[in-house]
């Protein structure tokens, strides 16, 4: 059979991996700071990067902790202010891991819908005034896992006045906002807010690489220290190698390089995938994203995508079932990653899943056509 395409996997191709640079900045860090990179180090993270990420965001280092990886940072955060039976507001469609996390600990997760500019405000607001009293709302404003969608500076606003009215904590999830692809970046919730409303998190993982497992916590300095405590008990410390690397490799100039050469890669491959499905597969229904990994997917109403997932692995082609993003229904809809995967890719691997669907649709390719 021919090589499997893969568009299931939210990570990148190893030619958008700066791995020279990333050699380099490792020599620089062992021989500017053998001691320090070397040493247990604290929970609070590498300070070098602490202070740097610190002053990227205008806040004080003592409101940031620097961790293996976001998904880390964000089990730290659930683990401090999330209990068993606690409501917690998360978008529909949204990230399948951190659905699964705020599951296992006995969170009320409510769904409210995620248009093409961001979660339902008014949907939400409907929410809290039927009584809904959640501890967190968990966002991902841009080019969000899995839509792809990008939260308005207007709902950005709306989002936060309605935290402060009903005093839950926005936990603004941001591993994608260096990666757009056109128009202004809009400012973070996080910068918006003047009154602890919003814990922030992101990650070096779509900018650098993943396997670095670096990522961040901003938020108000007393969450912060909690965490660091939950932190130590849990690790002593992150990984001081991997945050030291990154540390030179941000003050280089290695990430503002990588960050522009993976922006464009990822242009061009968003560019052939809408191409390509608007060609092979024109009832696929999807609004293009302005920057990051995903295309959110919907087939016609009754498509069979558990099906299509069968049919199209037989082919050598995967992706991940839209009913993995929600907490039921999704079944007519897929997440296509296009981070993994090249040009070439996409266009053979396009082709494969709308033979797969047209055959499932009883369709033949003159029909289609
Ligand atoms: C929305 C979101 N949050 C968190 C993560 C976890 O990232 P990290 O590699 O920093 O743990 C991901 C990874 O795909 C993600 O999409």
């Amino acid at each position: 059979m021919a090589k499997t395409i893969s568009f299931a996997r939210g990570a990148p191709s190893l030619d958008i991996v700066d791995v020279d640079g990333l050699r380099a900045a490792a020599d620089k860090a062992f021989e500017s700071d053998p001691g320090g990179m070397t040493a247990y180090g604290t929970a609070i993270g590498y300070p070098p990067l602490r202070e740097w990420i610190a002053e990227r965001h205008q806040v004080a280092p003592e409101q940031v902790v620097v961790t293996n990886g976001s998904m880390q940072a964000d089990a730290f955060l659930f683990d401090a202010l999330v209990e068993s039976g606690d409501s917690v507001i998360v978008e529909r469609p949204t990230y399948d891991r951190t659905l699964l996390s705020l599951r296992n600990r006995g969170a009320d997760v409510r769904m409210v819908e995620l248009d093409p500019d961001g979660i339902d405000v008014s949907a939400l607001e409907r929410v809290l005034a039927a009584g809904a009293r959640p501890k967190l709302a968990h966002i991902i404003p841009n080019f969000q896992n899995p839509a792809g969608y990008t939260l308005s500076a207007e709902k950005r606003e709306r989002l936060l006045e309605l935290a402060r009215r009903h005093e839950f904590t926005i936990f603004e999830d941001d591993p994608y906002v260096a990666l757009r692809f056109e128009g202004s970046p809009l400012p973070t919730m996080l910068s918006m807010d003047s009154g602890g409303t919003v814990v922030y998190a992101s990650s070096f993982s779509k900018t650098v690489c993943p396997g670095i497992r670096v990522g961040y916590l901003v938020g108000p300095a007393e969450l912060i220290a909690k965490i660091v405590k939950i932190a130590t008990q849990t690790y002593i410390s992150p990984s001081m190698v991997s945050q030291a690397i990154v540390n030179q490799f941000c003050l280089s100039g290695a990430l503002e390089r990588s960050i522009e050469f993976v922006r464009n890669a990822l242009r061009e491959r968003a560019d052939t995938l809408c191409a390509a499905l608007e060609r092979e597969l024109p009832e696929a229904r999807f609004v293009k994203p302005l920057g990051g990994y995903f295309l959110w997917v919907d087939l016609p109403r009754g498509a069979d995508v558990g099906a299509l997932f069968e049919a199209a692995a037989e082919r050598g082609v995967q992706f991940v079932k839209g009913s993995d993003f929600v907490l039921d229904g999704g079944d007519s809809s897929l997440r296509l990653a296009y981070s993994g995967v090249t040009p070439e890719e996409i266009e053979k691997g396009v082709k494969r899943l709308a033979e797969a669907y047209h055959q499932l649709a009883g369709v033949t390719d003159e029909d289609a056509a």
